[in-house]
């Protein structure tokens, strides 16, 4: 089954044509990156308005670079939700369009779900097609999202946990900005973080673990933690002791709180994991193989310290090639077939939702 995907829900506009799940025969990922740097954030009207100018030419360059036509469409999937509504309306929009033209399936995909999936993509000629060993653990770590999911199949996903304040990627992306370094901020930071090679010198920051059983994150602490290392502790009338000023702040003073801004992070993720996978047995469920999404999952890291985890764990690790960490139309388009694949399909009155279900 030949499906194509489309993607629109933040500020990349993609498209993608997918075969049977995960052989990505093209996947164009317009990027608006440069339009929202000037603001250090996306703005959702620049973000939408880009859309709508990008959606008609990535559709078509995705059919293109994968040598079909309109006509050679099978299926036509969306991510419908979560992500900003007027971004969400420009591809759901077009899906529908495209969906009611051809005469062909729609199917409605959740983005964060669908960045579980991503593991599984590949080209022609790469390594074939993952084996996704049920029950998995999910786990998506993206600049609006940081869930953990049980699943069961592909289209029984339990929700375990997710962060209570910022995302992971948020507060790469603000972290980064503290320490002035440039849009997009969590691959900035990640490569200058790599310039550390030892973790003896690192700040101890903290990691939030909420309760002893919580599967939920949070790093806003971290992020206030990191800012208080490079502006200072507030002093307030009633502190007995002043705090001392910061340290000033040089290139390797940089380079080191970066790195320990990401060991702290990543050890956040790693033992809610691990602890996700140890209740999980508690329950009398033997997790198979962990799935790891998400922009974040292109961080060094974290790819690193997940592979440690499995291989110590003894599960089997599912991490995307680097071309489908981001934000990407293939991974909608491989769950989509999974969806499509049990029947399950979507009218032509779907609606874009700006939160996920669960
Ligand atoms: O999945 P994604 O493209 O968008 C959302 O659905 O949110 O993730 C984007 C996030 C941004 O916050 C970006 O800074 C972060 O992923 N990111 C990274 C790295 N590459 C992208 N964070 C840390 N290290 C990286 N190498
Ligand atoms: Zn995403």
């Amino acid at each position: 089954m030949r499906i194509l995907a489309i993607e629109s829900s933040c500020d990349e506009t993609a498209a993608a044509v997918v075969e049977d799940g995960c052989l990505v025969r093209s996947s164009v990922v317009a990027s608006q990156t440069d339009l929202h740097a000037e603001y250090a954030g996306v703005v959702p009207e620049i973000a939408s308005r880009a859309h709508v100018e990008a959606i008609l030419p990535v559709m078509e360059r995705a059919l293109h670079e994968a040598g079909v036509t309109w006509r050679e469409i099978d299926a036509v999937a969306v991510g419908h939700r979560p992500g900003l509504i007027g971004s969400l309306l420009v591809g759901v929009a077009a899906s529908k369009a495209v969906a009611w033209a051809l005469g062909k399936p729609l199917v409605g995909v959740d983005h964060v779900h669908a960045h579980v999936y991503s593991g599984m993509l590949h080209r022609a000629g790469e390594d074939s097609c993952h084996q996704a060993l049920f029950p998995a653990l999910g786990l998506v770590v993206s600049g609006g999202h940081t869930s953990m999911y049980l699943l069961r199949s592909w289209t029984q996903m339990e929700r375990l946990g997710a962060t209570i304040d910022d995302a992971v990627g948020e507060a790469y992306d603000k972290a980064a900005a503290i320490l002035g370094l440039p849009f997009p901020g969590g691959p900035n930071l990640d490569q200058l973080a790599q310039s550390v090679t030892s973790d003896a010198d690192l700040v101890d920051f903290p990691i939030s673990r909420l309760s002893t059983t919580s599967l939920d994150f949070s790093f806003s602490g971290l992020k206030t933690a990191l800012l208080y290392q490079v502006k200072g502790v507030p002093n307030t009338e009633r502190a007995k002791v002043p705090h001392p000023p910061a340290a000033e702040m040089t290139d390797q003073r940089r380079a080191m709180l970066a790195a320990s801004f990401q060991k702290a992070a990543v050890g956040a993720v790693v033992l809610k994991m691990k602890r996700a996978i140890e209740q999980c047995e508690e329950r009398g469920i033997k997790v198979q193989s962990v799935l790891v999404g998400g922009g974040v999952s292109a961080n060094s890291r974290l790819r690193s310290a997940m592979q440690e985890l499995a291989k110590k764990l003894g599960v089997a690790l599912v991490i995307p090639k680097m071309a489908y960490c981001m934000d990407n139309a293939a991974m909608i388009g491989g769950l989509g077939y999974e969806l499509l694949s049990q029947g399950i399909t979507s009218g032509l009155d779907l609606q874009p939702v700006p939160t996920t279900a669960c």
